[in-house]
């Protein structure tokens, strides 16, 4: 009994069992228990269904009971697949340079970008590294998001790539969030480093990720490819090689400019993310794939740019993820569930649609099967918002907050 415990009840729990992985989701297919419970072992869902059923059925003592006197919509938890929260510094300088005119990749080339936060990142102490990081995961964590994917890249050199996954590992370890790191040491060739491009990556392949398996940093692989990065043809090679490697592949592109989506179909990759210039070229080739079309409405509102096509896309058939892409440059805000709200609201993604690209799609996209639904055996990451009806959570474009959080069956006060 000592490890049992319900949760409930739920005005109404949405589950996200039973929609399909890719293409459109309509309202009408969610599941929605009515007065909902979830019962839980080890952090483990054990069952979803009516609360005094539950209730009734097992009789637990008080003590294992989490009961809610609030009226409230239970949710998984919400999963952010694309973010670059640990980093030093700060990119405000660009921001303004931005508002008054400036692109993003007329800023890089003249040396600020993301070549500022490099130096920025490189100079920090790994103790102030670390306080940064948890304090954006924790924020993370308030707004509902209890699984977070975060990229190293700032770093750009053997030293400081591997302060940064060990940062993102140390914070994983110590705050209740998940927190799975990608090494993206190909964002971009450092200015100082001593070649071209192909060597920048080999570099990478031969003396960086050996260190980062060797010490279990990570197990997943990402390259920018634009005219100001990565060209295709070294982001095949790159990718091909950390593939046999044993890394899974994430790939930005198709953000700028439309290259990046066929350098991540032919190579296998779990997402491809960005896709703001992404044409039905594009869309129809990725729909055909079994690639999850990540979208980073963040960007598009840092940027001051057009979002990414998700109504398209998801026409298409493609199975649509959404992340934050939080960072010191492109994408200073830092919240998932307002942008996803606003998206919803331009590019017309039902509620369905948008809940399922925070949840289990953004699951797949990081390859977890085991959350994105509350379902039997799944993670008891649970997230509940004060009021009766799912649709108020996106009616609010972000501003209503959970007030419960539940990560592996454990309450956060
Ligand atoms: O996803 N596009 C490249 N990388 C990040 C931005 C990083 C930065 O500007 O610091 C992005 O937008
Ligand atoms: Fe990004």
């Amino acid at each position: 009994m000592k490890d049992l415990k319900l949760i409930g009840p739920f005005s109404q729990l949405l589950t996200m069992n039973g929609l399909l992985e890719k293409g459109p989701l309509d309202d009408s297919a969610l599941e929605i228990i009515e007065n909902g419970g979830v019962l839980i072992r080890n952090g483990i869902i054990q069952k979803v269904g009516k609360y005094d059923s539950l209730k009734n059925d097992i009789k637990l003592p008080k003590a294992n009971l989490i009961h809610i006197d609030e009226k409230t919509v239970g949710l998984p938890g919400f999963i952010d697949p694309h973010t670059h929260i640990c980093f030093a510094g700060s990119r405000a300088n660009d921001y303004a340079k931005r508002i008054s005119g400036k692109t993003y990749l007329e800023i890089a080339r003249e040396g600020g970008g993301i070549w500022q936060t490099v130096q920025q990142t490189r100079q920090a102490d790994p103790d102030q590294l670390y306080a940064n990081t948890l304090n954006r995961a924790e924020k993370m964590l308030e707004l509902g998001i209890t699984t977070a994917e975060v990229k190293s890249g700032y770093g750009l050199n053997m030293e400081d790539e591997l302060k940064m996954l060990k940062t993102i590992d140390r914070v994983h370890k110590n705050a209740q969030i998940d927190l799975v790191s990608t090494c993206l040491a190909a964002h971009m060739v450092p200015k100082d480093f001593n070649g071209n491009s192909r060597q920048y990556l080999d570099f990478i392949l031969t003396e960086l990720l050996p260190q980062v398996i060797q010490n279990g940093l990570s197990r997943r692989v990402d390259i920018f490819i634009e005219k100001e990065a990565f060209g295709e043809v070294d982001a095949l090679y790159f990718l091909q090689k950390s593939k046999v490697l044993g890394f899974d592949l994430t790939i930005h592109g198709d953000q700028f400019t439309p290259m990046g989506s066929q350098v991540a179909i032919e190579t296998g990759a779990l997402s491809v993310d960005h896709l703001e210039s992404s044409t039905d070229k594009e869309i129809l080739a990725l729909a055909k794939s079994d690639v999850i079309s990540t979208v980073l409405p963040g960007a598009s509102l840092g940027l001051g740019m057009p979002f990414a096509p998700a109504r398209k896309l998801l026409n298409a058939g493609n199975a649509l993820a959404i992340g934050s892409d939080w960072n010191p440059g492109s994408a200073p805000m830092g919240n998932l569930l307002l942008q996803a709200s606003l998206l919803s609201t331009s590019e017309k993604l039902t509620n369905a649609e948008t809940f399922a690209g925070i949840t289990f799609r953004a699951a797949k996209a990081l390859n977890f099967h085991d959350r994105g639904k509350l379902a039997t055996g799944m993670l008891a990451d649970i997230i509940a918002f004060p009021c009766t009806d799912y649709r108020e959570i996106l009616y609010h474009q972000g501003q209503l907050r959970p007030s419960i959080i539940v990560k592996k069956g454990n309450k956060i006060d």
